[in-house]
Parts: structure tokens; sequence; C-alpha cells
């Protein structure tokens, strides 16, 4: 089949696109000293110490297992972590370290591929799946100190699998096996946050309509002068929720809490559990989807898999009526169209946390 026909016929996920531009990991290759200016970010946005938190703060820590029994105190800090930092580590989910393990090493050889070889799995000019980077929405904008594929993983009849490194022996089993166990955990989570809003376990999987599933492997190169780029700009995750698995030793992540940034430290085979726009706004803001930004490290390069559980297109995110009322809970956004709200999110670059601000309704 001729090339240019299939990239007609696909018009992609219609939920937004990325401009192309080099890969990280080739340009490190060549040269592991250089910072070219696009990736110098601007002095307020750089990762400076003094912004840390100076009190060794960490993350909530969260045994699934016991929430998934229905102990009532793992699911009063559940509530917690949701309101207080919009992200936790959940320990004993009973996802195998053979499963983690496959799926790190599936990411690892495909970014282990020569460039023309990931090349055949580029993001097509309108579509965000695929090989490339994300967000780059203008020839000015700050590059990103990452390369990533994008996936959708579930259900099974959107996956595209001319953007999946099928070739790789064992990456697709690795990926499918991986995003299956990653359902089971977080529609146990969706369960118990369901009951902690107000409603019947099945209710906040219901609103979403056809759920959906994404997985985004970043790959972040090592960086002569970390303290000048970012791995990805500050943003919230325009998900439900996000599941993230992390290399287990070196700390990138971070993320906004009190005003600081706070790193999450890996714990080996933990996954990190973030709360993303559309919660938020189906909470009325009691739960938040926090900012958060990668940053590069000098001697080695890191990876992460984050996969992202996000409302169907046509699903209506605006605060339940649980968490609405006049006197105490008023009503803080606005109602939107979900695929409307990840369109106006994918559109515009990342920006801390701008994209549900502009959901929020004026109170006064
Ligand atoms: C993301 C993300 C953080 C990380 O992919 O949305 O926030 O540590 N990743 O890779
Ligand atoms: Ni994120």
């Amino acid at each position: 089949m001729d090339p240019e026909e299939v990239v007609q016929e696909d018009e992609g996920l219609g939920w937004g696109k990325s401009l192309p531009v080099p890969s990280v990991q080739e340009m490190v290759r060549k040269d592991s000293q250089s910072v070219p200016e696009r990736y110098i970010q601007e002095h307020n946005n750089r990762p400076l110490d003094s912004e840390f938190s100076p009190d060794l703060c960490e993350i909530p820590i969260i045994n699934f297992s016991l929430l998934a029994n229905g102990d009532e105190e793992e699911q009063r800090k559940l509530d917690l972590a949701c309101k207080e930092w919009g992200f936790f580590q959940i320990t004993d989910h009973g996802v195998t370290e053979k499963v983690l393990h496959d799926m790190k090493e599936a990411e690892a050889a495909f970014f282990q591929l020569p460039l023309e070889e990931k090349k055949k799995y580029a993001m097509g000019e309108n579509d965000l799946q695929g090989y490339g980077q994300g967000y780059v929405v203008s020839e000015q904008q700050k590059l990103e100190w990452c390369d990533l594929i994008f996936l959708l993983t579930l259900p099974p009849k959107i996956r595209k699998f001319k953007h999946w490194p099928v070739s790789i022996p064992g990456f697709k089993e690795a990926v499918e096996t991986y995003s299956t166990d990653m359902q089971k955990v977080a529609e146990e989570l969706l369960a118990n946050l369901s009951l902690l809003m107000g409603m019947e376990k099945e209710d906040l999987k219901s609103l979403h309509g056809e759920m959906k599933q994404a997985m985004r492997m970043n790959y972040y190169p090592l960086c002569s002068r970390p303290e000048l780029v970012l791995g990805i700009s500050p943003h919230s995750d325009a998900s439900t929720i996000t599941l993230l698995l992390q290399d287990d030793e070196l700390t990138g992540l971070q993320i906004r809490h009190k005003q600081k940034w706070v790193p999450v430290k890996p714990i080996p085979n933990a996954i990190v559990v973030n709360i993303g726009d559309a919660l938020e706004v189906w909470s009325n803001g009691v739960y938040k989807s926090i900012e958060h930004r990668a940053v590069t490290n000098e001697k080695r390069s890191r990876m992460s898999i984050a996969t992202f559980f996000i409302p169907g297109d046509e699903a209506e995110i605006g605060p339940l009526e649980s968490m609405v009322d006049d006197k105490h809970h008023l009503r803080m956004y606005k109602k939107i169209r979900y695929l409307d709200f990840l369109r106006h999110s994918l559109g515009s670059k990342l920006d801390g946390k701008a994209h549900t601000e502009f959901l929020k309704l004026e109170t006064e």
C-alpha cells in the first residue's frame, strides 16, 4: 500500500498534534556536552534547588491490598492523599515483578532501536500517537529533554498497531499484560474513590462512558546541564487518574506541594498514582490534580511509563451532585464535554494548572 494513502485515510485521534522536532536521544548520542538554546528554560522555569521543600516531605504511601479488602483506615488515607497531595505511591498492588520488569524491558528495547527504526512508528502529522515529542505547538516554545512513544492501549479496538513496535520480540505481550494489570488497579482505585465521593462503587467508572487507557513511555536522556533544562515542564494530567512506573533508583519526578517542589523518591516496584484534571472537576476541586514536572540527570538516562485513564470523548465532566451544595461547597467548575476539554488541553503547551483554571467558575 502507498504510505501516503495510509496517512490520508487515518486522521488520527482528533485530539491534537505535536510539531516534529529532533530526537533528544539522538542529539545527546552525537554530542553529550552541548545544550542547544531551544532547550534552555527561562530563568523562572529552571529547576533550582532553592525552590525545594526544606523539610524532607514525601508523598503518602497506600497499601493497595488493604484498600482492596475494604480497610477503612486505608480508605481514609486515600481520601487524605487525594485531598492534600493529589499524589501517592501504592505498594502491595499484586502486579508481579515480572510484569513490571517486562514492561520496562520492552520500553528500553524500543529506545535502543536505531533512530531510523524508531521513526517507523513516528507520530503522524495530525496525531499524537506514536514516537515523537509531546506538546510542541509552536516553533518558538522551549523544548523538553525527552523523547516518547504514546500508545492507546485499551479497549483493544482502539489500538493502532502501526505505531506499536511489534517487531521487538515480546513488546506487544509485555504491554498487553501490563495494561490489563494496570486496568485492574485503576478500577479498584476508582471504586474506592467513588465510595468516598458519596456514590456507589461502579458510578465513577460509569461516568467515563467508554473509558480509555493510554500509555506515554518517556525517555529522558542524560543531560550535561540538568539545572538548565526540564524533562517535562510543569503540567497536570488531563486524565482521571494516572499510574506511573518509574526508574527504581533515579529520582526525576517532582510535584508541587505548598508552593514548593517535592521530589518523588522511587520505592522499588511501587506505582505512583496521581489525580488528573477530570477527577478534580468531578470532585468539585476536593481532589487535586497537582502540577508536576520531571528533571534530568547528569550521569544516567531515565525512563518512565505513564498510564492514563481517560473518560470517553462524549463523557461530561462537571462537578458531581454529591460534591456540591448551596452553602459550603459551591459549584467551582463549568460542565464540558471531555473531548472539548482534551482538545483544549492538548492544543496548548504545558502550562502548570492553566487547563483546569480555564474551567473554573467565577466565585466570590
Ligand atoms: C507524564 C509525567 C513524569 C515522569 O508523562 O505525564 O508526568 O516522571 N511523567 O516521567
Ligand atoms: Ni504527568
